[in-house]
Formats: structure tokens, sequence, C-alpha cells
């Protein structure tokens, strides 16, 4: 599939689907606390998401069986919500959600303590922060795709940390998952040029141990191979001549 370029009006839909997504992470941050289960996290998100017209655009893709991806302290992404299971204090919880506004997708996910955390903990979320602001420096016409992608992953093995390299960042748009795809690793290729009007999810996902991840019998749950904590941070990016837009956070 080539990679589009959205026109301003298309701009405008996605402005407003990342602006919405905002919202929701910030309902969703203020109502997290010990003792909540991950269905009602994927509860709230949705009732949020639908409050503003919007669909919940993870429901259903492929079969996914929620509106919020919950993954808690070793889930590196696709955490399936459940009214079985309780987040406590001392755990780290990845929520990635998406919404679709008139057609158009937006997406972000991002890693919150709960309660009080360790050390160790705070850095990773922390790091896999610096990370996304890290990449994005790269994210301007006339540089290369994979300038963000190298960027994302040095700094993050330049600390000591696992990057993911079984699942990227995309394109995004009509579709949720558009070309091209976007590494969180170093490539020793330039990948595309990059040009205005083009939308990046760009998201790394951080381990605290090795890179390495398993799929739990779910089939969607991504797991840390040596159980170490992970963590996820996401935006929705339009590329411009000049400083990259995040449209899903301060928007
Ligand atoms: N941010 C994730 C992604 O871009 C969310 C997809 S979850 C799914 O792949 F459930 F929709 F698959
Ligand atoms: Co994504």
């Amino acid at each position: 599939m080539p990679i589009t370029l959205k026109s301003s009006r298309e701009i405008e839909l996605m402005t407003e689907a990342g602006r919405i997504l905002e919202i929701v992470h910030n309902e969703l941050e203020k109502a997290l606390h010990p003792g909540m289960t991950t269905k009602e996290i994927d509860r709230l998100g949705e009732e949020v998401i639908r409050s503003y017209g919007c669909i919940p655009s993870f429901l259903d893709y492929n079969g996914y069986p929620a509106s919020i991806c919950v993954s808690v302290n070793d889930e590196v992404v696709h955490g399936i919500p459940s009214d079985r299971r309780t987040i406590k204090d001392g755990d780290i919880v990845s929520l990635d959600a998406g919404v679709i506004y008139k057609g158009y997708h937006s997406d972000a996910a991002r890693t919150h303590a709960v309660g009080e955390i360790s050390e160790e903990a705070k850095k990773l979320i922390q790091v896999t922060r610096e990370c996304f602001f890290e990449g994005i420096k790269y994210a301007k016409e006339g540089n290369h795709l994979f300038d963000i992608s190298s960027a994302i992953g040095k700094y993050a093995e330049d600390r000591g940390y696992g990057v993911v390299r079984a699942l990227c960042g995309h394109g995004i748009g009509t579709s949720l998952h558009e070309s091209p795809e976007v590494p969180n690793y170093i490539m020793n290729r330039k990948g595309v040029k990059l040009k205005a009007g083009m939308t990046l999810a760009i998201e790394p996902m951080i381990n605290s141990g090795g890179w390495e991840v398993d799929w739990l019998d779910d089939d969607w749950t991504v797991v840390t191979r040596d159980h170490s904590l992970s963590a996820h941070y996401e935006n929705t990016v339009l590329i411009t001549e000049n400083e990259p837009k995040l449209l899903t956070l301060n928007a």
C-alpha cells in the first residue's frame, strides 16, 4: 500500500480525532486507582469515546474484544481487559486507545503508575517517553523515516533497555494501520523520505530487561520473555515542513 499524504480537510479531521483521544487518555488517567479492574478501565474508555460521537477503533479489529488495550507490568501491549484482573498499588499500566472520528483514526498510548511504584519502574516509564521525543526530533520533511527509528532505538539501548522488535509504529489515516511501518530500533537503511502531510503513529515499546517477547495463549497479550517490566508511549504525529504536530498531545 502506498503512503497517503493527507489533505488539509483530512488533517482537520485527524486533528479532531487526536484531540478527542487525548481527552479519553486524560479521563482514564484520572480514574485509574488500585482495586480497579482492567475491564472497568475499558468500559470507561469506551463510554468517553462514544460520548464524543466516535467509534473505538480497536474494538473488533482483527477480533480484538475491547476498546482499550490494558497491559500490566510485564505485559507489553494488547492486554485484554478482564473483570477478573484487578490493578494494585505498585503496578505499571499501559493504556493504548484509538478512536475513529468521521472515518479518521487517531492512536495513542501511555504507561501510568498505580500508587507508589519502584524507582526502576519510574525510570522505565520516563525513558520510554523520552525515546518518543528523541525520535520525533527527526520527524520532519526531508529527513528519512528510519532516522526516527534509529534515534529511538539508540536512546533506549544506550541506557541499557530492551527495545521490542516484534511490533512497530505505523502510518494512520482512514485505516488504523497504513504504510509505512515505523520500527523502534536502529536501522542500517534510511527508509522513505518524510513528506509534509504524512501521519504516523510513533510508539516505542521498551523493556527494562531483554528485547524478546512472547504471546500469551489468548493470542493477543504480548509479554516480555524474561518477565521484566515494559512501557509504551505513543502519539499520532503529523509531518510538516517544520516541527511535527502531535495530534494526541496538548492538542
Ligand atoms: N496501538 C496499537 C497498534 O497500533 C493498537 C492496536 S490494538 C488492536 O497496533 F487491538 F487494535 F489490535
Ligand atoms: Co499504534
